[in-house]
């Protein structure tokens, strides 16, 4: 054990445009590679991680979802952690660990906070994304007074404190002391698949699953992100499925030159699998692990229906089976669903803006256990982030609980089917428009602030002959915490029509280059006869109406979005 270290303050120059964004700061990798850019970025959040500054004392948790540059990105934060007098960082095996099994470990080695490693479902390489993220202490992203105190610190910092250190070996757990300074490199997967035991009942799934072979097959895309050793783990060792149950399972640097993003698009091998080989449960995450997807051969199951049909049959899951669902939400754009769900078990429903950090202070505060967003992100309070296999999980083991109850093999098809009889359906979709000019796509919003300006179009029937919608309300959607009271201002605009038929519109926060218009369509069918509709044809009426109103093709130039989900 050495028994001290040499630490220099090593001279730097400020960096404009560090601004942690909704998850993170996310920038290319050359960006991230130019000098002192992420020692500056590492030593500002280390700055941050308590209010009168500083890390001396804390233990930090470190991982990302092995994108390139993140072997360098783990040396660095060991070298300036050590430089700024961090306790102890416990670190995922060969710097691995998805974005819920970060918070999991947070949460689980009562640690101070987390740095994770990770741009999400962005693509990777040495010409695309990396990321870095902090999270504090109940596992879950920064708020934004921390992701505040971070950005103030990389507008003044002169000096980074770097450790005079070797690298450390990450490709073996076990722990490394450097006179005060712990490193512990943790195994990435153990605590994590020991958590979903205790939320799941593995042994049901797994005897489900060799019970219905026949008539129940499984295919997992890892999309060469994070999840695939996980899934591999779940999957084929704990629930028996065949290793052709797990596809790109393998992480790699680049993902395998995809963009590692589970929707209809980028998931397109999946896709065409499962519908080629009659795959009754198809499911893929994203680069960190936090995204799911749920398709099978005959329903693509959006995000939207997907925690709603979780919520509706909470009770059939151990973590929440006696009784313990406090409360369920949902971020503004994701359809209303499992509002539906909320009324009829009489649960405290909340809506918060897009942004899984404005679900953290309801479960701590005790009142919110199911939630999820129509960007793929479905979770609960098990964790502070939202959790891909837990989704993929949850919908196996209800499955599998229905199935037993009912002696037959219950299918994806058929719960959204009997959902749907039973609550009726909210269409949904979302239109992105990506990589739109910076101007453009404000322009767009310019004429929707208009509207809300104006108020005009309040009470005015838009729309074609056939299809007629009145506007009830128009505004832009501000949020209240109900736990802090602070307060987020527009989050997104809102043209509500008097059937609770809603537009929105909102610009992307996690993008890297220009700009992201998002438009979402939700739209309520009540007659079960109805409801088997396919979205976009059920949405077309509503579509045109929003592209009418926002003028988006004329003032993008984009004739089609560049991604449907
Ligand atoms: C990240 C967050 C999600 C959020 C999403 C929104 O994935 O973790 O909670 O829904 O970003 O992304 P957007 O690009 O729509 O701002
Ligand atoms: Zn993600």
């Amino acid at each position: 054990m050495a028994s001290s270290f040499d630490v220099r303050a090593v001279q730097t120059t400020v960096y404009d445009g560090q601004k942690p964004g909704t998850s993170g700061l996310r920038k290319r990798v050359k960006v991230f590679q130019q000098e002192h850019y992420t020692e500056n970025f590492i030593q500002a959040t280390l700055d941050a991680v308590s209010p009168d500054g500083g890390a001396q004392g804390t233990t930090l948790v470190v991982g990302g979802d092995g994108r390139y540059f993140l072997q360098e990105a783990v040396q660095k934060i060991v070298k300036i952690a050590a430089g700024n007098k961090v306790t102890k960082l416990i670190i995922g095996q060969h710097g691995i660990l998805s974005t819920p099994a970060a918070s999991n470990l947070i949460r689980k080695l009562k640690a101070d906070g987390g740095i994770l490693l990770t741009a999400s479902h962005n693509p990777g390489g040495p010409d695309n994304d990396f990321g870095i993220k902090y999270n504090v202490s109940n596992g879950g992203p920064a708020p934004e007074s921390v992701t505040n105190r971070i950005y103030e610190r990389t507008k003044a910092l002169t000096t980074y404190r770097l450790a005079d250190l070797p690298d450390v070996d990450l490709s073996a757990v076990g722990t490394h002391q450097f006179a005060n300074f712990t490193v512990e490199i943790v195994d990435s997967i153990d605590e994590y698949v020991a958590l979903m035991h205790r939320l799941f009942d593995i042994s049901l799934i797994r005897n489900f699953l060799r019970a219905r072979k026949d008539s129940f097959s499984v295919l997992f895309d890892g999309m060469h992100g994070v999840t695939g050793p996980y899934a591999h783990r779940i999957f084929v060792k704990e629930l028996g499925l065949p290793e052709t149950s797990v596809m790109n399972a393998q992480t790699l640097p680049d993902f395998g030159g995809g963009h590692p993003d589970p929707n209809l698009t980028y998931a397109h091998e999946l896709v065409e699998r499962v519908r080629r080989d009659s795959v009754s449960f198809g499911a893929a995450s994203d680069g960190d692990g936090d995204r799911n997807m749920i398709i099978s051969h005959d329903w693509f199951v959006t995000p939207s229906d997907s925690v709603a049909i979780i919520a509706a049959h909470a009770h059939r899951l151990p973590y929440f089976n006696q009784g313990q669902v406090k409360g369920l939400a949902r971020s503004m754009p994701t359809s209303a669903a499992l509002d539906r769900v909320a009324d009829r078990q009489g649960l405290e429903m909340y809506e918060v803006p897009t942004g899984w950090k404005f679900f953290g202070n309801l479960m701590d505060a005790g009142q919110l256990s199911i939630c999820g967003e129509e960007s793929f992100g479905t979770g609960s309070d098990h964790i502070r982030e939202k959790d891909g296999l837990w989704a993929i999980l949850a919908w196996l083991n209800v499955i599998a609980h229905i199935s037993e109850e009912r002696g037959t093999t219950v299918g994806i098809r058929d719960l959204m089917d009997q959902h749907y009889q039973s609550y009726g359906r909210n269409y949904f979709t979302r239109y992105d428009y990506e990589e739109v000019d910076s101007a453009s796509a404000n322009k767009v919003m310019d004429v929707l602030q208009d509207h809300i300006q104006s108020q005009k179009l309040v009470g005015q029937a838009l729309g074609c002959d056939t299809a007629k919608f009145t506007v009830a309300q128009l505004d832009n959607f501000d949020y209240t915490d109900p736990i802090d009271g602070s307060v987020s201002r527009n989050q997104g605009v809102r043209i509500v029509f008097d059937d609770s038929s809603r537009i929105v519109f909102r610009l992307s926060g996690t993008g890297s280059q220009g700009a992201t218009i998002r438009l979402y369509i939700d739209k309520y069918e009540g007659d079960a006869s109805a409801c088997f509709l396919d979205a976009q044809v059920a949405l077309k009426p509503l579509i045109q109406v929003a592209l009418e109103v926002s003028q988006l093709t004329a003032l993008t130039g984009r004739e089609k979005p560049t991604v449907i989900t």
